[in-house]
């Protein structure tokens, strides 16, 4: 997704996969550092440890706790701060900056992928890990009007809903299934990765029928048991393949400055995301 991004801006840089132990994750950053990487994506559980180390935090990481993105910035003869796109030479002093794509990314595939527009409406989240906690959290600034949390370990959906009421008093939380219909039901749990997993719910307690449309976050299978009952009873369906691309979406325009090619990046992570590893 992202090389094919970056080569439909005509620039000649790489994206680049490296697995690095969390212990090492310090002195990789640093490497890139030295490097003049341009910038990198982290992923779990990078996302939480980086925070501690970036020298500085864009709003978006300081609002959603973590750090997916980091963009890498040279100081210019100035002594401003300034992306490492915009110089000829390698600066002497670089700094990372850490921000985060993944919040708005999920209301951005909410937006395009269902037609959903989130002010006003009642959602019921499953999962209250890390991404479940940032989707509430997202949610909830949103101004989504009753959100309901449900997760396998009670405590951290009740941790997450204090949390919610401190940061966001005017969204209505309850831990616990709904009593009527919902507008949206969100999987942010990992069950249905597994052809063999149970549904994300309990369906004593609530039926999937009442909801109006269904967001998986699992985009690896392309249709979960989950999506796969939803779209037999007439929800609205979408699968987790939106988030992933517009979280890479706003990265690359983070590190390029320009707007992505979201058509072309598409159809990339469609190609590639669902072949066999
Ligand atoms: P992520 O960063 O993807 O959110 P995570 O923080 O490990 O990963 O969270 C995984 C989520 O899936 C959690 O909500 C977890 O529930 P717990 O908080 O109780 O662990 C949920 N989950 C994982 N396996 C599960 C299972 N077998 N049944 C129910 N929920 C499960």
């Amino acid at each position: 997704m992202q090389n094919a991004g970056l080569a439909a801006l005509g620039l000649n840089w790489r994206y680049l996969a490296f697995e690095v132990h969390p212990d090492d994750l310090r002195a990789a950053l640093e490497g890139a550092k030295v490097m003049d990487f341009v910038g990198v994506n982290l992923t779990v559980p990078h996302k939480l440890l980086a925070l501690e180390m970036m020298d500085a935090l864009d709003e978006s990481a300081r609002n959603w706790g973590a750090v997916n993105t980091v963009r890498f910035e040279g100081k210019d003869a100035r002594g401003r701060w300034r992306p490492l796109r915009d110089f000829d030479d390698a600066p002497r002093h670089v700094r990372s900056v850490g921000f985060n794509t993944d919040a708005d990314a999920l209301s951005r595939a909410l937006g395009k992928d269902l037609g959903l527009k989130l002010a006003g409406s009642r959602v019921l989240l499953l999962g209250a890990g890390g991404a479940g906690r940032t989707a509430a959290m997202k949610l909830a600034s949103d101004n989504v009007r009753d959100l309901f949390l449900v997760n396998r370990t009670r405590g951290k959906a009740e941790a997450v809903a204090r949390e919610i009421r401190r940061r966001y008093p005017r969204v209505t939380v309850t831990v616990g299934y709904p009593m009527s219909s919902v507008d949206l039901l969100i999987n942010a749990t990992s069950l249905g990765l597994k052809p063999a997993d149970p549904l994300p719910f309990d369906e004593k307690k609530f039926s999937v029928s009442h909801a109006d449309a269904v967001y998986d976050m699992i985009y690896r299978p392309a249709e979960t048991r989950l999506l796969r009952i939803a779209a037999a009873k007439g929800c609205r369906t979408a699968n987790g393949l939106g988030m992933l691309l517009h979280q890479g979406a706003q990265a690359l325009e983070i590190w390029t400055g320009r707007p992505a090619p979201l058509e072309i990046m598409h159809r990339a992570l469609a190609e590639n995301v669902l072949k066999p590893e």
